[in-house]
């Protein structure tokens, strides 16, 4: 969501100077900055990258629709494909329309259209390409217009769309494309780019810091790069407890010590560590979404942590609900000592 207007910066810059476009980039975002030029660059996605790389190099590429989580490479997969594919006619063979954008009925009935009908001169076998990045926040009569011109201008026009969720966008849209799913990166992928910027930028950072890097990220890689130069913007050093700070998450060090008291039924002791981050001012959602991170990767029983998975979720369906207090963050925790002990005993 936050990719909106950083998104237009995107576009290859004119010829400029190399001074200039230096200072452009002492401003620039790390995530704009080290925004993948090239399919090579973007890591993770393996298959579906390779696909498009074979389609854009044939040149015969159908409509796509991109769906995966956010900050995994869809946007940049699309402005990658987009200039492989129109090199120095990107400028006027693409139009590219985010959430930033109105994109109501209107803008698909004028703006689109009056694209689509548009004449450029291309190479053989190439289509003029409209991006559409996060159609899911698109209104289904908005999506309803675009089908048509989709169909209509088909032999000159390609679509390229975005989406966090395939399901969000039309049957009658998704029928007309190739649906390509991203999922998550894993976390070696994203500390191992992680450390790569580290080093372009000389980033001062210790293991613990890059590892919590990747713990808040949870296979954002715009969440870990953001992340990362905002610690070391704010700090200097990048390890965890600047990290954690930044970030305004309570430390999955304090909420695995809680666990860890829980599967050995010690109330007392959890409930101290809840107390404890109650008092600092966390909110009740936050808790437990971290709750839910450090269990998920916990070392533990494998039946026990579903148990406490299982539990874990029932609380969030609360707090999301509005009972966010102290008292039910202290029932959980009663429940999985409970659950807790109910394992030691079997
Ligand atoms: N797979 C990836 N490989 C390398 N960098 C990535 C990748 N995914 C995201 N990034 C970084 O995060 C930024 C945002 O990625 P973007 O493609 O806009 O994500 P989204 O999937 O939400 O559209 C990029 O500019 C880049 O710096
Ligand atoms: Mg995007």
């Amino acid at each position: 969501m936050e990719t909106m207007e950083v998104d237009q910066l995107s576009k290859p810059s004119t010829s400029k100077t190399q001074e200039q476009s230096n200072k452009k980039h002492c401003n620039l975002p790390w995530i704009e900055k080290y925004r993948p030029q090239t399919f090579q660059e973007i890591v993770g996605n393996e298959d579906t990258i390779t696909r498009l790389s074979i389609f854009s190099k044939q040149g015969n590429v159908p409509n796509v629709i991109i769906a995966g989580p956010p900050g995994v490479g869809k946007t940049t997969t699309i402005l990658c494909l987009a200039k492989i594919l129109l090199g120095s006619s990107f400028k006027d063979a693409v139009l590219e329309l985010n959430a930033s954008n109105d994109r109501g009925i209107d803008i698909v009935r004028n703006k689109v259209k009056m694209f689509a009908q548009q004449k450029v001169t291309l190479p053989p076998g190439r289509h003029k390409i409209i991006i559409l990045d996060e159609v899911d926040s698109m209104t289904e009569g908005a999506q309803q217009a675009l089908r048509r011109t989709m169909e209509i201008y088909s032999n000159t026009t390609r679509f390229a769309l975005a989406c966090n969720y395939s399901e969000k966008v039309i049957e009658a849209i998704q029928s007309r494309c190739a649906i390509l799913r991203y999922s998550k990166l894993t976390d070696s992928q994203v500390l191992a780019r992680t450390i790569q910027i580290c080093e372009k930028e000389n980033v001062k950072y210790t293991e613990d810091g890059l590892e919590a890097i990747v713990f808040t990220a949870q296979g954002d890689m715009r969440q870990a790069l953001n992340n990362l130069q905002s610690t070391h913007n704010g700090f200097g050093e990048v390890n965890s407890q600047n990290v954690f700070k930044v970030c305004d998450e309570p430390h999955p060090m304090l909420i695995k010590d809680m666990l860890k008291n829980c599967t050995e039924g010690d109330i007392r002791k959890a409930y101290k560590i809840i107390e404890h981050l109650w008092n600092l001012g966390y909110a009740a959602e936050d808790i437990i979404k971290n709750i839910f991170k450090v269990c998920k990767n916990m070392d533990m029983d494998e039946p026990l942590k579903l148990a406490f998975i299982k539990e874990i979720g029932l609380t969030h369906q609360k707090i999301v609900d509005g009972l966010c207090s102290l008292l039910q963050m202290s029932g959980l925790l009663a429940r999985l000592c409970k659950a807790g002990s109910k394992d030691r005993t079997a």
